[in-house]
């Protein structure tokens, strides 16, 4: 990677994909890109541009006048939202990857798009759910990121684009607020142990459910994207994990900083049957294999560095 042009940059992971990726190949190789200003104050004076996903013109347009050899293709309607508006997100999801993958084609970029645990769905081993296994999501999200992979190895194999991802888990972060997916609990419970001392969780206790902290979830998409090609086996969405988690495990963890903080609950029926409907773990053997994956952060240092974090920001 030397020149990178991210879409959907101004999200929960873009937002500090951004400053992590110009901090490892300097900020004047950096387009981040996005369709509104909203949360435009978190790229700091990072270098950025208009780009709706839909518009394959522009894109090509932008990579070949920044001569970009690398799009992060970020930009996505997530599954909570997707269940509300399911032709537009089959039309985002899918009309931008495969935006992505023709201009791709066309100018010899390569390409990182992360996929999901959203694939995963019906009929599948839910504890330690093999990178290889029944996908039969029941979301429009996950049947967008399921055809996303399917579609990044088609353009591979027939094209030689240099399509790589990972099927991130849910991803916690203290800058930007997710987009409103099934595992935002996660990052949410965070912000009201700051905010209030206590947390009503719309995931019901015991539903398990794989989590990533940002810090890993970033350094994955360098290591993944700089890893040798002969040694990839699977290319586009490897297992990654570093958390088998559920809401009492983490208020736990936030006791032993917070000893009162109160959790109760008051259950999303539709959230609550996406999170049953996703793995309770991941085993994400292939990704350390092939391209040495290691997460970093477990519980105990994830909530102690989310504390205070959230602490400098909200008090
Ligand atoms: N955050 C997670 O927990 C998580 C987990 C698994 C996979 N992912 C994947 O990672 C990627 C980034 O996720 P995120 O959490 O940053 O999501 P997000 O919702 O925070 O950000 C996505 C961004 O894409 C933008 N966008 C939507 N439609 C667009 C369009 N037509 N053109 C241009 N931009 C558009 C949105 O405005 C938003 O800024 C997505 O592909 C998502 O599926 C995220």
């Amino acid at each position: 990677m030397k020149r990178i042009l991210i879409t959907g940059a101004l999200g929960q992971i873009g937002s500090e994909l951004a400053h992590y990726l110009a901090k490892e190949y300097g900020k004047d190789n950096i387009i981040a890109t996005g369709r509104s200003h909203r949360n435009i104050e978190a790229l700091g004076d990072l270098h950025f541009e208009m780009l709706d996903v839909s518009d394959g013109e522009r894109l090509n347009e932008l990579v070949e006048k920044n001569k970009i050899d690398t799009i992060v293709h970020l930009a996505a309607i997530l599954s909570a939202k997707g269940e509300t508006m399911p032709q537009e997100t089959w039309h985002t999801n899918m009309g931008g990857l495969q935006n992505v993958l023709e201009v791709a084609k066309n100018t010899g970029a390569a390409v990182f798009t992360p996929s999901s645990i959203a694939v995963f769905g019906k009929d599948f081993p839910l504890d330690n759910t093999p990178q290889s296994t029944v996908m039969l999501p029941t979301t429009m999200y996950g049947v967008t990121k399921v055809s996303g992979e399917i579609l990044a190895d088609y353009y591979h194999q027939k094209f030689g684009v240099d399509a790589r991802g990972v099927r991130y888990p849910g991803i916690i972060s203290h800058l930007t607020l997710p987009g409103n997916g099934t595992t935002d609990y996660a990052v949410h419970i965070y912000y009201e142990a700051v905010k209030n001392n206590k947390y009503t969780s719309y995931i019901a206790k015991d539903t398990y459910m794989d989590m990533l902290y940002m810090p890993d979830a970033l350094r994955a998409v360098v290591e993944l994207m700089e890893a040798n090609p002969d040694k990839l086996i699977h290319r586009n969405a490897f297992n990654i994990t570093a958390m088998s988690l559920e809401p009492e495990k983490i208020a736990a963890a936030i006791r032993k900083h917070y000893p009162e903080f109160a959790l109760d609950y008051a259950i999303d029926p539709v959230r609550q049957a996406i999170a049953e409907s996703w793995p309770n773990s991941l085993d994400d053997t292939c990704a350390r294999e092939e391209w040495g994956w290691h997460a970093e952060y477990d519980l105990p240092a994830m909530t102690a560095d989310m504390l205070e974090n959230l602490e400098k920001k909200l008090k």
